[in-house]
């Protein structure tokens, strides 16, 4: 039997920082930004907005009246959890108007727990063709003004349906998950913003990559000609380039350079988005099928890693008319409106965050699908 990814959808909010601006308000060459990290602007999260509505604003993209009464499991994965005890996944769930008879769930390994959601809906379809699974990552990155990784911050969600015969990608048997207690990222229970050592990550992250493909090319005998392209988690876009190139070394050959090309259609929209934590890989996923030359039949590979640490790769084979089961991103991105430093600066630290009073927070200019609209008596509106 077929499984895999039927359908995908992105939301993110309605702002966006320009980075040479940034750059500029911190006394950074905009190079550095726009060339050394590889990002162009980032998404800005205004108090209206959290994981909730944002993950619900995603999976209503894809969403038809049918699928909405058929959802048989919704998992939520995402590291900016609203509530130590209750799911995200159940205020999305009842957000969306799914049935009641719906297995919900959150999910949580900082980046990489969207791809566990993926491999545990695959395992349910496998046991009930029946079953459609909606998995939804969805996440806010913070850093705190003025931090090295504030270049590296954004927000959005990516929705997939897991099901049989699936439209978009058929998910491949061979998968290797890698997993190590490491303090390169992590966010205590008391703060609102990850700590980090970035230098440190950014080794752990190509290790744990080099440690995954290999194992991976072991068991299945696949070198780098088998595949159409190679997909990654992009915390920032030169992460991925960063991953490709310690694999491909000095490689100037047809191979290695298919693979770059479609590493740069990979990581159009995450330039322009910032990082999703739990579903960057998904939109440079999502980014090299609306940005990359592929054809019906493609193996593309997929590296999905999480800080503390965890990564996984797998491979997924590309279906006919592909295109036709992902949401419109570039028209998306172009409807935002730009903000100042200054805006930005207000917006993030307007945040409802540990904030434990009642608030209602003014919506008027937020015109997303789904609204934050305050909290009283400590529940989230
Ligand atoms: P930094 O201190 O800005 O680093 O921190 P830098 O000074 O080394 O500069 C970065 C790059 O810009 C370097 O290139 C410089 O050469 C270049 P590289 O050597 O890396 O190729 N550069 C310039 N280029 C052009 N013109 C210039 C110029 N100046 C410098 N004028 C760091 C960078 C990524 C560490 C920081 O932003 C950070 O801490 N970010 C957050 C952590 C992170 O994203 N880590 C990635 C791996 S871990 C991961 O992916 C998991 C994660 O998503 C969380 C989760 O799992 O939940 C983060």
């Amino acid at each position: 039997m077929r499984i895999g990814i039927d359908k995908m959808a992105f939301a993110t909010t309605n702002n966006y920082l320009d980075l040479v601006e940034l750059a500029e308000s911190r006394n950074v060459d905009p190079n550095k930004f726009t060339i050394g990290i590889g990002q162009d602007q980032q998404a800005v999260v205004p108090p209206t907005q959290d994981i909730v509505t944002l993950g619900a604003a995603a999976a209503k993209k894809l969403l038809t009246p049918s699928l909405i009464k058929n959802i048989s499991t919704l998992i939520v994965a995402t590291e900016s959890g609203i509530d130590n005890s209750k799911a995200s996944a159940i205020y999305i769930k009842h957000l969306l108007g799914l049935n009641d008879f719906t297995r919900t769930i959150e999910l949580k390994e900082a980046c990489y727990s969207a791809t566990a959601g993926i491999q545990f809906a695959k395992g349910l379809v496998a046991i009930n063709p029946q079953e459609t699974v909606l998995v939804i990552a969805t996440d806010i990155a913070r850093y705190g003004l003025n931090t090295p990784g504030e270049v590296t911050q954004g927000a959005g969600a990516v929705a997939m349906l897991i099901s049989a015969n699936p439209h978009i990608l058929t998910l491949e048997d061979t998968t290797v998950a890698y997993s190590k207690d490491i303090m390169d990222f992590w966010r205590p229970l008391y703060a609102t913003e990850a700590l980090v050592d970035g230098k440190y990550s950014t080794n752990v992250y190509i290790d744990f990559f080099k440690q995954t493909f290999t194992r991976y090319q072991q068991l299945t005998g696949h070198s780098l000609a088998d595949f159409a392209a190679l997909t990654f988690h992009l915390p920032f876009t030169k992460m991925g380039k960063k991953g490709l190139e310690s694999i491909l070394g000095d490689r100037k050959d047809r191979v290695a350079r298919r693979l770059r090309q479609q590493l740069t259609a990979s990581q159009v929209y995450s330039r322009r988005v910032g990082n999703l934590y739990t579903g960057s890989l998904y939109l440079s996923l999502m980014s090299l099928l609306q940005n990359g030359s592929l054809a019906a039949g493609d193996r593309i590979g997929l590296f999905s890693y999480g800080s503390g640490a965890e990564g996984e790769f797998y491979t997924g084979i590309l279906e006919e008319g592909y295109q036709k089961y992902l949401n419109d991103i570039e028209t998306d991105l172009a409807q935002r409106q730009k903000v100042s430093v200054t805006e930005y600066e207000r917006l993030f630290s307007s945040q409802l965050g540990m904030n434990s009073e009642d608030i209602e927070f003014d919506d008027t200019d937020d015109l997303s699908p789904f609204i934050l609209k305050g909290q009283k008596k400590h529940q989230r509106i």
